[in-house]
């Protein structure tokens, strides 16, 4: 599989910096029982495919959300395993892909493709049901 690389700066990149923004604020989500609960019609960021948003605080991982081309949606702990850094999707491929300036770079189910990642980015069970998307982070 090629690798496209995601448009960000050096320093962005040297900074750790995602492309992913944070949601402006974190009404339309709720955690319980191991379960993130996301209102669909709340977060105009998942509206559109290859939309994504990060989820942070109040939880006990990061975790990133992203909305696929293909329709599906999907979840990811926001922590690359290479050094930890956060991750985005890449538009037009079927990837994401660590912000860092190694570049890490893994399949949409988590399975790595490129870079020194050694393992494999944890994916966490999803289900939309009523404009609701749940998320089991356990
Ligand atoms: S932290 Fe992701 S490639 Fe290094």
């Amino acid at each position: 599989m090629k690798v496209k690389k995601l448009n960000r700066t050096f320093f962005q990149r040297a900074l750790g910096r995602p492309a992913t923004g944070l949601p402006e604020n974190n009404d339309f989500w709720s955690l319980s029982d191991g379960k993130i609960t996301l209102d669909l019609n709340q977060a105009p960021e998942l509206l559109k495919p290859a939309g994504a948003v990060r989820l942070e605080g109040n939880l006990p991982v990061k975790v990133l959300v992203v909305h696929g081309e293909d329709g599906q949606y999907r979840a990811y702990e926001n922590k690359c395993t290479h050094a930890g850094r956060r991750i985005d999707p890449v538009p037009g491929t079927e990837t994401v892909q660590c912000c860092s300036l190694n570049c890490a770079t893994f399949d949409l189910d988590g399975n790595k493709i490129a870079g020194p990642a050694k393992k494999t980015l944890k994916t966490y069970p999803v289900n939309v049901a009523n404009g609701k998307l749940l998320i089991e982070i356990g």
